[in-house]
Parts: structure tokens; C-alpha cells; sequence
């Protein structure tokens, strides 16, 4: 498949995709009421600062929106935003991106070509003493940020999506989804030519002695080596 160029982005952060009642259909959240109808990245993620489609901006210092070019071909998908990213605004800046960075640099996936995002777009966490704790997004959290991760897919249009953890995978590909087991294949799916998961990069941060993590971590990065192949296989060839 060729690769993507570049394309015009429109101006109608006017539109939205649902109307004000989509925040609460039924008693369910949806951000659906505030994600604008664009082609702009940018526009997406100045309304993604409004959000109230759930309760999960009350804690958080900030919005997390997406990271990356809007001709990337990969889409990696993480689950929330961790401490750091809540801190900073950004995607995946804390441990687990460097970690995610070291891996795509090992896997020859080239940074310009990934866009970064999660399932959640707000830090979900209790504290403990002084530190604020990661707490797991639960299934009302996740089906309310989806409109967000949507309109992301919408726009990047990315060739490859790549879930990283069960709560990306579970949220993408259906509740019955097991990493563990179909780690590293690629499955069918409407949201891209080719979708796959992986585990998260912070699981490896999590291994129990040195040994375990260096070799999680080839594991890993073996799975992004697939992602790799697809990339070339169906980049357009340069001009001599
Ligand atoms: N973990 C995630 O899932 N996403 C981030 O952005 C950071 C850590």
C-alpha cells in the first residue's frame, strides 16, 4: 500500500460527532458529545482538553491526547497515561516510552512513522502516602474515551494499529482477547489493514530479576520486528 501523504486539514471543530445528551445516553458516559468532526489532529486535541464524558478529568492535572505525525503508518496503543505523561501532556515520556522508544529503535521502526495514543486519555489514580498510584481504567472509562481513540484511528488512518497491553487489546479487539496468547499475530479487524498486540512496555519494567526483563524485552522487541516487516514490505519505493 502506497504510503500516505500529507492531507489538507479541515476547520469544522464546529461539528461534532454526537449531540450534548451523548455525554450521558442512558446513564452510560460517552465523550462522543465533544469530539469535533475534523481532519485535524490539532483540533482534536484542543477539544479533548474540554472533555467531561467521564468523571476521570476531575483528578487528572490534564488531558494525554495522541503523539505523532498524521502520515504515521503504525499506531501504538497503550492503556492510560502514567504519571509522567499526566505531568507533562504527553504520551508515553515516562519509563515505559523510553522503554517503547529503545524497542522500536531495536525492532528499525522508524520514529516518524509511529503515532502514540491510549485507550484513556486522563491518569486514573489514588494516592498512597505522597505518590499518586496508577489505578486500572475500568470498562465504563474505556467505552467513554473510545470516541477519542476513534476519531484518532479516523484521522492517522494508520496502516498498522499495535495494542500494547490487555486494556488496549480488550478495548480494540473484544473482551475475550488474551495477549499472552495471540501475542505478536496479526488479526482481522475493520480498524486497519493489519492489527496486532503486544504486551505493555511497562510489564517488562515490572519483571522480577534482570534476566527475565532481557529477555521479555527481546520478546518484545521480536513482536515490533514483525510490524517492522509489514512497514517495508508495503512502503512505496524512493525514487532513484
Ligand atoms: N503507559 C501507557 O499505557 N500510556 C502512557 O502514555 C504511559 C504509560
Amino acid at each position: 500500500m502506497p504510503r500516505k501523504t500529507a492531507e489538507p486539514e479541515s476547520r469544522s471543530a464546529d461539528k461534532h460527532r454526537g449531540s450534548p445528551d451523548d455525554a450521558n445516553p442512558g446513564g452510560k458516559r460517552s465523550a462522543a458529545a465533544f469530539v469535533p468532526t475534523t481532519t485535524s489532529l490539532r483540533t482534536l486535541s484542543a477539544a479533548a482538553h474540554e472533555c467531561r464524558g467521564c468523571d476521570l478529568y476531575k483528578a487528572a492535572t490534564q488531558v494525554v491526547f495522541g503523539a505523532g505525525p498524521k502520515t504515521a503508518r503504525v499506531m501504538f496503543v497503550g492503556e492510560q497515561p502514567g504519571d509522567q505523561e499526566d505531568r507533562e501532556g504527553a504520551p508515553f515520556v515516562g519509563p515505559a516510552g523510553a522503554l517503547l522508544d529503545k524497542a522500536l529503535v531495536d525492532a528499525g521502526i522508524p520514529r516518524d512513522e509511529v503515532y502514540v495514543t491510549n485507550a484513556v486519555k486522563h491518569f486514573k489514580w489514588e494516592p498512597r502516602g505522597k505518590r499518586r498510584i496508577h489505578k486500572k481504567p475500568n470498562q465504563l472509562e474505556i467505552n467513554a474515551c473510545r470516541p477519542w481513540l476513534d476519531a484518532e484511528i479516523d484521522v492517522v488512518k494508520p496502516q498498522v494499529i499495535v495494542c500494547l497491553g490487555a486494556t488496549a487489546a480488550q478495548a480494540l479487539l473484544g473482551r475475550s482477547f488474551k495477549v499472552t496468547q495471540n501475542r505478536g499475530r496479526f488479526v482481522k479487524s475493520a480498524l486497519a489493514p493489519y492489527v496486532t498486540a503486544t504486551v505493555h512496555p511497562s510489564s517488562l519494567l515490572r519483571a522480577p530479576d534482570d534476566e527475565t526483563r532481557r529477555a521479555e524485552t527481546r520478546n518484545f522487541v521480536e513482536d515490533l520486528k514483525k510490524i517492522a516487516a509489514v512497514l517495508t514490505a508495503s512502503a512505496r519505493p524512493r525514487a532513484a
